[in-house]
């Protein structure tokens, strides 16, 4: 199938506190940005990556990734304005997809060590016939519901087994991320938050989500100390 991605790179890092974007940020060397970019291109499976950056980081994000990335032949980069939240800078990377793709990959350049075999995976899970397919793994640490006190109180004790921390990419069959984005636009208009990933739009659709393993490497990049963390994983060959 045709498969395009849209890598996400337009937030600005509060909690990483770096004076560039966190997408610009190196791991041993080479820019978030490109790394993430890199792996999806080493699929062998993407022809065309839309990244997504702050407003007037446009060309140093496509630099980033041209001078960072060993893209291979055939992969076609190129690079727009992200919106106020990663819900609008998807939407916008979506629109400005110029392939017309069977499947898109949505994720995050602050996930820069996913395995090319994990998109791989995602992406003949949607051939497959899944329309949405998100990478997952098990939750750690006790998880409990909480009250609003201060201090709060412990309500109750989730059942942990059922849950999932949920990484990128999120793979979709083209149409129904369009369809799933355009009505989560419209909800946006009157709620105070978008829905913080993408598979959050199509389970609103009232369409089935695919959980697949998803891969300790594929950890977010959120402070200083995960920057660490991504380090050691690179050492130890991810
Ligand atoms: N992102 C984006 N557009 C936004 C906000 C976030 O494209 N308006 C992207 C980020 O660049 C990142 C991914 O979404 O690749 C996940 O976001 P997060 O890890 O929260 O990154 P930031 O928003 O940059 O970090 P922070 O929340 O600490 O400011
Ligand atoms: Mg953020």
């Amino acid at each position: 199938p045709r498969v395009a991605a849209v890598l996400t790179a337009a937030g600005s890092g509060t909690r990483f506190g770096s004076a560039v974007p966190k997408a610009l940020v190196p791991l041993a060397g080479r820019p978030l940005v490109a790394i993430a970019a890199e792996r999806l291109a080493a699929s062998g499976q993407v022809s065309e990556i839309v990244v997504t950056a702050p407003a007037g980081y446009l060309d140093e994000i496509h630099a980033a990734v041209l001078s960072g990335a060993d893209l291979g032949p055939g992969v076609r980069v190129h690079v727009v304005a992200g919106g106020i939240s990663r819900q609008a800078s998807v939407a916008a990377g979506l629109a400005s997809l110029t392939s017309t793709a069977q499947v898109v990959l949505v994720h995050d350049a602050a996930r820069p060590l996913v395995s090319p075999t994990l998109v791989q995976r995602l992406v003949a899970t949607v051939v497959a016939g899944h329309d949405a397919v998100i990478p997952a793994v098990p939750v750690i640490d006790t998880i409990k519901e909480v009250d609003d006190g201060d201090p709060p109180v412990a309500v109750r004790t989730v059942d942990r087994a059922a849950l999932r921390a949920v990484q990128t990419p999120q793979a979709f069959r083209a149409d129904v991320l369009r369809r799933a984005h355009e009505a989560g636009a419209a909800r946006a208009a009157d709620e105070a938050t978008a829905v913080s990933d993408d598979a959050g739009l199509v389970e609103a659709l009232g369409l089935p989500v695919h959980v697949i393993a998803g891969e300790q490497a594929a950890m977010k990049v959120t402070t200083l100390h995960d920057l660490a963390i991504a380090e050691l994983y690179l050492r130890e060959g991810a």
